[in-house]
């Protein structure tokens, strides 16, 4: 049980990559504090660790990252609820409603991969405004009142950022600049911090996830089929379980050795424009 007794906080908890790692780690005996938004699916996922591991304490709380007021209310509880944080694992992303849907038929023509949801002109303010405040001040958000109310004080812990393989190659995908800046920016704020924390024995760490088979995917091509289908051509993308595996990798290390980052992508996957679509077909 290598988390026994340790206090994970998980950002992006209700589904996809967060929940896959959430289950992983209950199972290694930590307690939990699960954040995202929907109360429905937090409860449904707390009352069924609760179950499966009744002696790990689990607790929710549904708030919006983007208010600092929310998280450090919702850090507070937590710790005063389970103890200080050991594990903080930043996990949350946001896209906001697609309302268009680009023309990808030079892109398919280039063999590129596809991306969404509209060029960056295109978006609305209001939309460049919730990615960034989620996908950036949510984590920093997090990682603040966590620091501050955990942390710090014990100069210990570890903060895994879970980020994207598209926040350190220059990405080709159309109608993506804020996602894929968003990105870059958590990859800059882990190597910073990182930096800052010198003289604690505070780890920070990133784990790059290549395509995965979550809501992400669907959501990013407003639910069309047919663009999904496109993208996912000729390989299969990995589960969430198989991502959650490798941040267990990563937190199982011992202090000495921080696995600073790490990519896990399809084998078909060989760099953000170049996917091996013959891979299923060779691979059956
Ligand atoms: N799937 C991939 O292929 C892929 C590839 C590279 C990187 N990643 C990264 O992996 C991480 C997890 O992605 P995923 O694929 O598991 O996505 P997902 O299934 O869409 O999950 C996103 C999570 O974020 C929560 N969330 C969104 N906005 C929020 C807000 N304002 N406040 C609080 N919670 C919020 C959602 O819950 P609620 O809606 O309940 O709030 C949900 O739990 C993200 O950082 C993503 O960028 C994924």
């Amino acid at each position: 049980m290598a988390f026994n007794g340790k206090n994970v906080l998980i950002t992006g908890a209700s589904m996809g990559i967060g929940e896959a790692i959430v289950r992983k780690v209950a199972a290694e005996g930590a307690n939990l504090a699960l954040f995202a938004r929907s109360v429905d699916k937090l409860q449904g996922i707390t009352a069924d660790l609760q179950g499966k591991n009744p002696r790990s304490k689990v607790l929710y709380k549904a708030i919006d990252l983007q208010s600092y007021e929310a998280v450090e209310k919702a850090v507070s509880e937590t710790v005063k609820e389970l103890g200080d944080i050991d594990i903080l694992i930043n996990n949350v992303w946001t896209y906001p409603a697609l309302r268009q849907i680009m023309d990808y038929t030079n892109c398919r023509q280039a063999g590129l991969a596809l991306g969404a949801p509209a060029a960056f002109p295109d978006l609305k303010v209001s939309d460049i405004v919730t990615m960034n405040s989620t996908n950036i001040n949510g984590l920093m958000f997090v990682t603040y009142a966590v620091l501050n109310s955990s942390m710090m004080k014990r100069k210990d812990g570890t903060i895994l950022n879970v980020t994207s393989v598209t926040g350190l190659e220059v990405p080709p995908f159309p109608g993506e600049a804020v996602y894929h800046s968003n990105k870059a920016a958590q990859e800059a704020f882990t190597n910073a911090l990182r930096n800052e924390l010198s003289g604690t024995n505070i780890r920070v760490l990133a784990l790059r996830p290549g395509v995965v088979a979550t809501n992400f995917h669907s959501l990013r091509v407003g639910h069309d089929k047919g663009m999904y289908d496109g993208f996912m051509e000729g390989y299969t993308p990995l589960e969430a379980d198989e991502i959650a595996g490798a941040a267990i990798y990563m937190l199982h290390q011992p202090l000495n050795i921080s696995v600073k980052a790490l990519d896990v992508v399809p084998s078909a996957q060989r760099s953000l424009n170049v996917f091996d679509r013959s891979w299923s077909e060779r691979n059956k």
